[in-house]
């Protein structure tokens, strides 16, 4: 009797792994914002990307970069796997190095959260934090990722700005994935950039399987170009400004966004106030707990799904959780150095609880 009642149930999808860790990456949940979509009647859906096992969407684009550089022969057991990296690619690196035995060596800028370094290091990655000067300065972490590579046998440097195995990682399962979760009906779709991957490998995807019919629109903060670049068509780019935002935002095209730029539809500069209200309102609304990337998507959703009909299926990505920038963004003296506080409104502020 109690057996045939656990017989009729349907067991939850459980995939069994039979590679190891790097299987669990990806896969990952589409989240429907009920509340939201209810008040703007479209529907805005949101890739659970922290779900990843290293935490963030980085991981899909850390085991793509590794795979190739495997399938290239550019790296062989026991070898050394080095990236300049603000933090989640260093995180993923650091995993799927683990898991096939390569050394892993991050260079990045010193001014990104300590939390995130450490993480790293406690990963048993050697980290590099180094000045944050400008991509065309020899000292800027990248080139020096590159040149630590170049000096050592059997290390392979992998380059997640230009590599586009990191875009064909979203083009073989990230775009797959939202297209086979919605069925088809997948009318936009928007995020941020900062490699540009994430963006760029499911727009070619979802262009390509719609038709072109799916509005694919890239978000981008304040201190970033490539806005000015999209919408003055390379003409006039505008430089300045700076974000509380951490992993995005750009000083130029990158080889994995390029191929895209003739065929995005548009794009968006988010303000930061807009995205600190929408990161609270996330949590206070839908209980899901984010990080500034996440929560600027999903004022780019609202945003695009408000110029399509309604009833339209907009899609974007919760990029991270909000645990490694928390100190930062529920810290009301933090909130007010950045002059974000007085943007929250008052209903929301009670999250604002740190000192
Ligand atoms: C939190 C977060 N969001 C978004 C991005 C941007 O993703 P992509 O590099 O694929 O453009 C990153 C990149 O590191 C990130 O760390």
């Amino acid at each position: 009797m109690i057996l045939k009642r656990f017989l009729s149930v349907k067991p939850p999808f459980v995939p069994l792994t039979t590679e190891g860790f790097t299987e669990t990456i990806g896969n990952t949940p589409l989240i429907k914002l009920p509340k939201i979509s209810s008040r703007i009647n479209r529907n805005v859906y949101a890739k659970a990307e922290f779900m990843n096992p290293g935490g963030s969407i980085k991981d899909r684009a850390a085991l793509y970069v590794i795979k190739d550089a495997e399938s290239r022969g550019l790296i062989k057991p026991g070898g050394t796997v080095i990236e300049g990296t603000a933090g989640n690619t260093g995180i993923g690196l650091a995993h799927v190095c683990r898991s096939r035995g390569y050394k892993c060596v991050i260079y990045m800028p010193n001014t990104q959260a300590k939390s995130k370094m450490d993480t790293l290091r406690l990963l048993g990655a050697e980290v590099h934090p180094v000045p944050a000067v400008a991509f065309d300065n020899p000292e800027n972490y990248n080139h020096q990722a590159k040149r630590h590579a170049d000096s050592l046998e059997n290390a392979v440097w992998t380059n997640q700005f230009d590599n586009t195995a990191n875009r064909q990682a979203h083009i073989e399962t990230t775009g797959p994935e939202i297209w086979a979760q919605l069925n088809g009906k997948v009318d936009g779709f928007t995020c941020s950039t900062g490699t540009g991957g994430t963006f760029a490998g499911i727009t070619r995807y979802l262009k390509t399987i719609s038709n072109d019919k799916t509005k694919c629109v890239l978000a981008d903060p304040p201190g970033s170009i490539v806005h000015s670049y999209i919408q003055s068509k390379g003409k006039d780019i505008v430089r300045g400004g700076s974000s509380f935002t951490e992993g995005i935002g750009q000083g130029r095209i990158t080889e994995n966004l390029q191929p895209e730029i003739d065929i995005i539809d548009d794009s968006y500069k988010i303000p930061d106030e807009e995205s600190i209200v929408m990161l609270y309102q996330l949590l206070d609304e839908e209980g899901i707990y984010v990080g500034g990337t996440s929560a600027l998507n999903v004022v780019a959703a609202i945003r695009l799904a408000q110029e399509l009909p309604e009833g339209s299926n907009v899609v974007t990505v919760l990029a991270d959780s909000c645990h490694k920038y928390s100190d930062r963004i529920f810290s009301k003296s933090w909130l007010e150095s950045k002059g974000l506080y007085d943007a929250i409104p008052e209903s929301l502020k009670k999250y604002a609880s740190l000192d």
